[in-house]
């Protein structure tokens, strides 16, 4: 719950002064199709005993796909997104993947999502991460 907290106020925080200066969302094809499959081969080890077969939620750990995490996530980053996993997860050993394998899950969780794959691969760098912006639906 603590933790929960502290990432709303991170968002909140650094989140919106930084609205104006974001150019990327995750519509813009922000990781490659490559990149979720080796991300759906490390969530399988690390995450679905938890979050369920294709993330959709466990007994404890909610879901990592669907309208209700989208909606969740609505006017975030994917820098927000990948902290709230690289320092808290998996809940039993959190930080303990590296963030190249952060960054391949999380491609792979925007696939689950249905945003659109790209060319590029989605980086690892907090930097960059935080200038992709994850909004739900897409921009007209
Ligand atoms: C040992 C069980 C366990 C494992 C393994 C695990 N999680 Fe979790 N996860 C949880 C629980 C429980 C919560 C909700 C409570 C909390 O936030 O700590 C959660 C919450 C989350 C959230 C926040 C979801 C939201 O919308 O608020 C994300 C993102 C997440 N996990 C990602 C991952 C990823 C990615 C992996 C694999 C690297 C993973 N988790 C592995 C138990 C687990």
């Amino acid at each position: 719950m603590k933790i929960r907290i502290a990432v709303t106020a991170m968002v909140l925080l650094t989140g919106a002064p930084f609205w104006g200066q974001t150019s990327k969302s995750v519509w813009d094809g922000v990781f490659t199709e490559e990149q979720a499959k080796r991300g759906e081969t490390i969530s399988k080890e690390e995450c679905v005993r938890c979050h369920g077969q294709v993330l959709s939620g466990g007994e404890e750990a909610p879901p990592l796909a669907g309208a209700g995490f989208v909606a969740n996530w609505n006017g975030s980053t994917m820098g927000d997104l990948f902290e709230r996993i690289r320092v808290s997860m998996p809940t039993d050993a959190p930080g303990r993947l590296t963030r190249q394998e952060n960054a391949d899950i999380l491609a792979y969780i925007l696939s689950l999502n249905k945003f659109p794959a790209g060319k590029m691969e989605l980086d690892r760098q907090s930097e960059v991460l935080k200038q992709i912006k994850f909004v739900a639906s897409k921009p007209q």
